[in-house]
């Protein structure tokens, strides 16, 4: 049985023998530090946004910052493990409008934008995650 320090390690090993000295949107963007500041950013825009806020009312904000900032971390190529849901379990329930998915996206992009981060990179991000529309938006109706 490995525990989750070998787990790590030998991530790192595959990474740094097959993947090379190629940089991941994860290493570009300044790793930890700089998605957990994203993060918190974002998280504060999309809980308060008009459009958006009405989903966040009742959630635990420091569990989903948690999920969100391994999740983001993995998606970009980080060493972190993400342990929530998939995102058709996690949003499936929630009725998801297209409209809130852009609103979101924008939200990042925006917490992005705030933290200096160039646009040419926040628009690689943004285009990973539209990748996950159709799992994410459930509601046909907007
Ligand atoms: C690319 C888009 C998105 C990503 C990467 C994402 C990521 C995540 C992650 C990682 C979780 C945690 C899952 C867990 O706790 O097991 C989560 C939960 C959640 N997401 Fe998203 N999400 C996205 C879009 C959205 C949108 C557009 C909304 C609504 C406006 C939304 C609302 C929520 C809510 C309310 C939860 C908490 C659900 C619960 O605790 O039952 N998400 N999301």
């Amino acid at each position: 049985m490995h525990n989750n320090k070998e787990i790590l390690r030998n991530n790192e090993e595959i990474r740094r023998l097959l993947v090379g000295d190629k940089m991941s949107l994860y290493d570009q963007l300044g790793g930890e530090g700089t998605i957990s500041q994203v993060v918190a950013d974002f998280y504060d825009r999309v809980s308060t946004h008009e459009v958006t806020s009405k989903w966040f009312v009742k959630v635990d904000p420091d569990t989903l910052r948690h999920h969100l900032r391994t999740y983001l971390a993995v998606a970009l190529g980080g060493p972190e493990l993400y342990s929530g849901r998939s995102m058709r379990n996690a949003h499936g329930p929630l009725k998801i409008t297209t409209e809130a998915f852009d609103t979101m996206l924008r939200c990042f992009a925006e917490a992005f934008d705030g933290l200096g981060v160039p646009a040419t990179m926040s628009t690689q991000v943004n285009a990973r995650l539209n990748s996950l529309r159709a799992v994410v938006v459930t509601s046909h109706r907007a």
